[in-house]
């Protein structure tokens, strides 16, 4: 179709991107083994990250730890700017200054993906700087956590689109409903300002037709969040807390194919290895004149 439009001279931009974004939803096995690299790259950089993450360091440098890793792994780029925010910083969607040179003893959301061979991964991860997430980072992080539990069983062919992200906000409802934070379901998306999953490949955001089930090999991120920034309308001990835990899936006939399992998800196990040690906390340098 699109060689005949070609031919005739009737450029349709909409076309060639509907036509190419159909090509692109459905990764060939070449492609999925491909993805698996830089999936896998980004979940073992969490996971360092993880061991080597302390009170006191800055935003930048756990970028830099992210980044290092995906280096020695053999990553050429990120897929995009990596998004580092402590605290505050959590609560801001796409921030990527890192800018903040002290994240104390706050909590950190880390939304870094490594690009290997042209094909990107998109991977988050919220870690206790101190490695003990407070009774309240907890509340929200097990309900973030038990969101993405509910949409995982939904993640394969056959399920509308729209269906994932339908499940995320009534799950995402109950649970600040239960807390206490939001007074009716309606009000979740004040706090779950976005969607739950993209299609991932060549790009972060990948291209493809959301409004269609899902099929056999399709990869897609599983990302649900809950920001809440000092100010809003709940108690403030909630105040500055986001959580946002995101994942990599190969859609499958019946289920999905985790691909980002080597960074853990479930709060006692980020708290398990954040009591490890990281060679680069022994890495001393001399002092900059
Ligand atoms: N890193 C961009 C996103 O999560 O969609
Ligand atoms: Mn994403
Ligand atoms: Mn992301």
């Amino acid at each position: 179709r699109l060689r005949n439009k070609l031919a005739s001279q009737q450029w349709n931009t909409h076309l060639y991107t509907r036509l190419i974004g159909s090509l692109r939803e459905i990764k060939t096995p070449e492609e999925i083994a491909l993805m698996l690299k830089p999936v896998s790259i980004s979940a073992i950089a969490h996971a360092e990250v993880m061991k080597a993450i302390q009170p006191g360091m800055s935003e930048a440098e756990l970028q830099g730890v992210q980044e290092y890793v995906h280096k020695k792994l053999g990553a050429e780029y990120v897929g995009y700017p990596s998004i580092v925010g402590a605290g505050a910083n959590s609560c801001i969607l796409h921030y990527e200054e890192n800018t903040r040179v002290n994240i104390n003893r706050d909590m950190v959301l880390m939304d870094i993906g490594a690009e290997y061979h042209g094909y990107s991964a998109d991977v988050t991860r919220t870690v206790p700087s101190t490695g003990k997430f407070t009774p309240q980072q907890r509340a929200i992080y097990d309900l973030v956590y038990r969101a993405q539990e509910a949409i995982f069983p939904l993640c394969h062919e056959g399920v509308p689109f729209g269906d994932l992200n339908k499940k995320a906000t009534e799950v995402l409802a109950q649970g600040l409903l239960d807390l206490g934070i939001i007074k009716s379901k309606d009000q979740v998306y004040i706090y779950y300002p976005h969607s739950c999953s993209h299609f991932l490949g060549l790009d972060v955001h990948d291209l493809g037709n959301y409004d269609q089930d899902l099929k056999e090999n399709m990869v897609i991120t599983v990302e649900p969040g809950i920001y809440i920034p000092a100010g809003s309308a709940c108690d403030k001990k909630w105040w500055d807390i986001g959580v946002r835990i995101e994942d990599d899936v190969r859609i499958g006939k019946t289920k999905c194919e985790l691909l980002s399992w080597q960074a853990p998800r479930k709060s006692a196990d980020v708290e398990k290895l954040c009591l490890q040690k990281s060679s680069v906390n022994g890495m001393i340098l001399p002092a900059i004149r």
